[in-house]
């Protein structure tokens, strides 16, 4: 399995702030946000991986990480995302890389508590599909909203004004090669951007999409709301860790 972080965008919510950076590069605690996801991935055991940067001083990203040596890893391989057409197209770039493997997905804002590595290995024992990691938060609205029945997820809805549960669909995804067929199905949502959602739809559509809920603490780190979130629990962490 290869993994891919998604790092592009332009990261307006969070102008001034990104006005002259890559929201990525700006500092959670002690290490730049691009640290979090890099290591989520390595931790769950995932060593060939490809980060999908744009916008802003995407240069920065190869000063900084070069090849992932402090990561434990030999090699990180790089792409640029032109312009914000959304997380599925970027997500798109990785289809050479992937290379018919599956792929472990991750937002490079997505900041979490603990591993993923036990979902990251049930996904392998599934027959492909998909799989999404769901948590409950106090502000569902901001994100994508699952809708469960039994054990399955039934369908996703994007940002709803009045959402139907607090469970939500965090920035982590498993992917078998199909994602990108799907992708190549997609149409630009209102907002021009293909969606990440509606590439799970059609998973779940298909019948082949599974979840988990999220172990530990997560946070997005878009807002400057979350980013502050993400900085104080990065730092409690820490503490935690050091005592
Ligand atoms: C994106 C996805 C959303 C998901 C969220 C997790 O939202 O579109 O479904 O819940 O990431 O961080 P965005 O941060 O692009 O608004």
């Amino acid at each position: 399995m290869k993994g891919v972080i998604l790092a592009g965008g332009l990261g307006t919510r969070l102008h001034p702030l990104t006005k002259i950076t890559n929201k990525h590069l700006l500092p959670i605690y002690d290490r730049p946000m691009i640290y979090y996801p890099l290591e989520t991935l390595v931790k769950a055991g995932i060593d060939d991986i490809l980060l999908v940067t744009g916008g802003n001083n995407a240069g920065d990203f190869l000063r900084l990480l070069g090849n992932g040596k402090e990561f434990g890893l030999r090699h990180l391989n790089y792409t640029y995302q032109e312009g914000e057409g959304g997380i599925a197209e970027a997500l798109r770039l990785a289809e050479y890389f992937s290379d018919g493997d599956s792929i472990a997905v991750i937002l490079g804002d997505n900041i979490i508590e603990k591993s993923i590595r036990h979902a990251v290995n049930n996904f392998k024992k599934q027959s492909g599909g998909a799989k999404i990691l769901l948590k409950k938060v106090e502000d569902p609205w901001r994100f994508g909203v699952a809708e469960l029945k039994g054990d399955k997820v039934v369908n996703i809805i994007e940002k709803p004004a009045e959402p139907k549960s607090n469970l939500i669909v965090t920035g982590i995804y498993l992917y078998d090669h199909s994602v990108f067929d799907f992708i190549r199905g997609l149409k630009p949502s209102d907002r021009g951007e293909l969606e990440i959602t509606d590439v799970n739809n059609m998973y779940i559509e298909a019948g082949k999409m599974t979840y988990e809920v999220l172990d530990g603490w997560w946070t997005d780190a878009g807002t400057f709301e979350s980013l502050y979130r993400a900085n104080s629990l990065a730092a409690s962490h820490k503490q935690e860790d050091q005592s």
